[in-house]
């Protein structure tokens, strides 16, 4: 049986915010960013692939790692822990939910309103312009692993697209960022699933729900936070345990 604290804070929460990082996509088999580098592209440091001056030097090889990416998001199902996520959103009068991740398995859950800090691999736009294509990138031949391929031009000025990710040494959506901060100071529970908190300033979201008085409840397999007089931990997979809160606090 879960903690009754936590249950009661959930049944009697009026604003839900779910916080999520990689190892909510975990049980999907979506590599984390540090797995993605493995096979052929184990050879590039991050930093090579995921900057804007890594795509200045050679655009093909930076697209190339974000399609193969791509492709392996396209081929991924969502699992029990994006569905408890979007199931819970019915179960509040106002609910958040904010993301690093790039992927877009909460939207195919069934959430809808998804914040996206860190961007998404489903919105390029042109590296020259900022523009975003007219259609949506189709989805392309699977690239193999390793393989560069040439960016599509973008249909206004030519310039060539680029992901529609936040790189390494780039600020962060404003407008995605300040929506996050706004509903983490206004909740009453905030629950933060499968992010280590070490990137900043999305590490900032759960810190700025508990000084604001709300209840924070981390859901992670590792020992990321200590249980304290407002936190709450869950230590197991997401896939698992958000089901199970579901479940006791809603009969779900
Ligand atoms: P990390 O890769 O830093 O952390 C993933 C977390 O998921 C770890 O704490 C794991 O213990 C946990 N985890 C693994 N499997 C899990 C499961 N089945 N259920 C629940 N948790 C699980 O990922 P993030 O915290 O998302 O930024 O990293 C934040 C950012 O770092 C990313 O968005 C990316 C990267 O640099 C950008 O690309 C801008």
């Amino acid at each position: 049986m879960l903690p009754s604290p936590l249950l009661t804070a959930l049944r009697s929460a009026r604003h839900l915010v779910v916080f999520t990082g990689a190892g909510v996509s975990a049980e999907s088999g979506i590599p984390t960013f540090r797995d993605a580098l493995s096979g052929l592209w184990q050879r590039f440091d991050p930093a090579t692939l995921a900057t804007p001056q890594a795509f200045r030097r050679d655009p093909a090889l930076v697209w190339g790692w974000y399609e193969w990416r791509r492709m392996k998001v396209l081929q991924a199902q969502p699992n029990p822990a994006h569905r408890a996520i979007a199931e819970l959103a019915r179960h509040v009068a106002e609910f958040t939910l904010i993301t690093q991740n790039v992927d877009d398995l909460h939207e195919r859950a069934g959430s809808q309103d998804v914040i996206h800090l860190h961007g998404s691999l489903q919105q390029p736009r042109c590296f020259a312009c900022a523009r975003s294509p007219a259609a949506p990138l189709a989805p392309a031949d699977e690239p193999e692993d390793g393989r560069r391929l040439e960016p599509p031009r973008c249909t206004h000025c030519g310039g060539r697209l680029r992901p529609g990710v936040v790189w390494f040494g780039e600020n962060l959506p404003a407008a995605a960022l300040n929506a996050a901060f706004d509903a983490a100071r206004r909740c009453d529970l905030l629950i933060s699933v499968g992010t280590s908190g070490v990137v900043y300033p999305a590490a900032e979201v759960p810190r700025l729900a508990l000084d604001a008085g709300a209840m924070v409840l981390h859901v992670n397999p590792q020992a990321v936070a200590q249980p304290g007089e407002r936190e709450f931990v869950l230590r197991g997979p997401a896939g698992a345990e958000l089901p199970e809160l579901l479940r006791q606090a809603f009969g779900a």
